[in-house]
């Protein structure tokens, strides 16, 4: 799963660049600081827990973004390390998949708060900073439950459904700004959120892909990239699906 930290890589695609990436402790969000701390970026990181990431241009925050106090506080101490912040990768979620009549409504506000309020919180103070620098790239990390609409993930698909909402409408007002918006729904990969779902069903899923196979590594970090490029500031309000999912 981890793409590894070469140390020593320096210079690269993301030299110069702060990225804040939330929910980097595990699975996508740790493949993705990961990558850009390979690859010349410095990266904050935002997530409950404590870092697992050991370098020298990763700064660790301890954030809970379904938290509006507690974004509030992550961003006051992490502008005590930087002030600017040039991309933001929105990808702390939870997932509680479950039919609806029998859904805790604790467990479905706790999806709401993270996935989709927790992204406009941290995009709303992230592009303030990003403001200043007149330059910025949002990439919020939604699913191919917005097409899919499984069964029990009628809370988990409605918070990524709003998720791209938000980047769309956010796309329009920061574009003057040169911030750009945009969403990379992943489909499945291998991790701890996905552990957690009947592997019988994944397979269903993943065998009614028109690319029936999981995601690899490369194939997230590929769109990143692509999103996060200098040659990208004329892709805005944009979805991009992986494994031909539309
Ligand atoms: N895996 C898949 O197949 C799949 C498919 C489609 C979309 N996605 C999307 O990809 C993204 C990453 O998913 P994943 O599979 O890597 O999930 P994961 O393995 O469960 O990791 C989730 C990460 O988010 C953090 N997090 C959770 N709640 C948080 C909160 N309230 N505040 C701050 N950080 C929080 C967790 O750290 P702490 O617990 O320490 O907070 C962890 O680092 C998510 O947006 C997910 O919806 C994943």
């Amino acid at each position: 799963m981890s793409a590894g930290i070469d140390a020593g890589a320096g210079g690269g695609a993301y030299a110069g660049k702060l990225a804040l990436v939330t929910g980097s402790r595990r699975g996508v969000g740790l493949l993705i600081a990961e990558h850009i701390l390979k690859h010349g970026g410095r990266v904050a990181g935002f997530a409950r827990g404590e870092s697992t990431i050991d370098h020298p241009d990763y700064h660790h925050f301890q954030v809970d973004v379904g938290d509006p106090a507690s974004v509030q506080q992550g961003f006051a101490a992490l502008k005590k390390v930087t002030d600017a912040v040039h991309i933001v990768v929105n990808n702390a979620a939870v997932l509680t998949s479950q039919y609806s009549m029998i859904m805790p409504p604790a467990a479905a506000q706790a999806m709401l708060n993270t996935n989709l309020m927790g992204a406009f919180m941290v995009s709303r103070e992230a592009s303030k900073m990003m403001r200043k620098g007149k330059w910025g790239r949002i990439i919020n990390i939604s699913s191919m439950a917005v097409s899919l609409e499984p069964i029990g993930d009628s809370v988990y698909a409605a918070s990524k459904a709003g998720l791209t909402t938000l980047a769309n409408v956010m796309a329009k007002e920061l574009a003057p700004l040169n911030i750009t918006c945009n969403s990379l729904a992943v489909s499945a990969i291998k991790t701890d959120m996905l552990s957690q779902l009947p592997q019988d069903k994944i397979a269903q899923v993943i065998a009614g892909l028109p690319i029936p196979r999981f995601a690899e590594a490369d194939d997230i970090l590929n769109v990143l990239d692509f999103l996060a490029s200098e040659r990208s500031s004329y892709i805005t309000a944009q979805t991009i699906y992986l494994g031909g999912v539309n």
